[in-house]
């Protein structure tokens, strides 16, 4: 099954971990084409029936030490993302969002409580294994796209299988699909300047799949979007979740949060709000301690 994260007992398959925090690192696993074989039913976080989540965090914190200061950026944040949910994190800027997006990615570590990712805690796991989990399971798309300029489409997808170890001939074969999939297969040898940037935002988000990660989690990934590119980018994102896949959406825009099934509202380091993100905004919206997550 394509979300299952793979058992601590079960070796993962031999990679090169690469400690490079601006790439969005997948590897390669049985389900090569992100839409494909993937066919989770959408369960709500509050269904009562859920499998293990893909995302568990008990009150998290992470304070940053700026010289003599301590910055508290998450003050005891809890959630839990079910498998095929697609979630929003909305908040005000400077309210822990992409904070709390890089301790999801395991590009950053908790100072203090609990994530355990599709099952494995992270607390207790070397740097190595961390970036290894990452390698695996994360996919991740940037505001600032962070494309090589003077590689083509299909190169930038194909990067993080590279480093994943695939043969060239796969790599191109995955980076097509990838492409195809946002709507790119006539783009792969575009180089990003030469595509807009709506296109670009495209490829990011194919690269982020190339891989089949478990967990797509993407910070304002509209931010840099005129309004008709941004909303064709949340039909991508919304097709990617009712293909099957677990997205986490960073956003300070309300209107976008309210496109997404589920938001989960931050404020000053902490979950404020957890419910249908139609309803964002308005006073039905749950407060936290109404759902689970508190
Ligand atoms: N590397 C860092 N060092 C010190 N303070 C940081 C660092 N990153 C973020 N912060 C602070 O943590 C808080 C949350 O930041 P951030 O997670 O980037 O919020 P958001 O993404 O919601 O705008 C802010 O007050 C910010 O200034
Ligand atoms: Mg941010």
């Amino acid at each position: 099954m394509g979300v299952s994260l793979r058992g601590k007992g079960r070796p993962a398959p031999r990679r090169a971990d690469i400690l490079d925090l601006t790439m969005p690192l997948s590897s390669v696993s049985g389900n090569n084409h992100p839409s494909g074989s993937r066919n989770i039913p959408y369960r709500s976080h509050d269904s009562g029936m859920s499998s293990q989540p893909v995302i568990d965090v008990v009150d998290v914190h992470r304070e940053y030490k700026m010289g003599g200061e301590t910055v508290a950026a998450l003050r005891g944040v809890s959630m839990c993302v079910q498998p095929g949910e697609f979630v929003a994190i909305v908040g005000k800027s400077g309210s822990g969002k992409t904070t709390l997006l890089h301790l999801l990615g395991c590009l950053d570590r908790p100072t203090r409580g609990s994530y355990r990712l599709g099952g494995s805690d992270v607390q207790g796991l070397t740097d190595d294994a961390l970036s290894s989990l990452r390698n695996e399971h994360i996919g991740f798309v940037f505001q600032s796209f962070q494309l090589l300029a003077r590689a083509s489409a299909a190169k930038n997808v194909a990067l993080p299988l590279v480093y994943a170890g695939v043969p060239r001939r796969k790599r191109r074969e995955l980076a097509a699909a990838a492409l195809e999939r946002v709507g790119l297969g006539d783009r792969l040898n575009h180089r990003p300047n030469q595509m807009s940037g709506g296109e670009r935002q495209r490829v990011a988000i194919a690269r982020a799949l190339v891989g089949s990660p478990t967990l797509l989690l993407a910070d304002e990934p509209t931010g840099n979007l005129d309004s008709t590119t941004e909303r064709e980018a949340m039909r991508l994102f919304y097709e990617l979740h009712e293909a099957g896949n677990t997205i986490v959406l960073v956003t300070h825009e309300p209107s976008i949060a309210q496109q997404c099934p589920r938001a989960i509202r931050l404020a000053d380091g902490r979950v404020i709000g957890d419910g249908a993100g139609s309803r964002v905004g308005s006073a039905s919206y749950e407060p936290v301690e109404a759902t689970h997550a508190g």
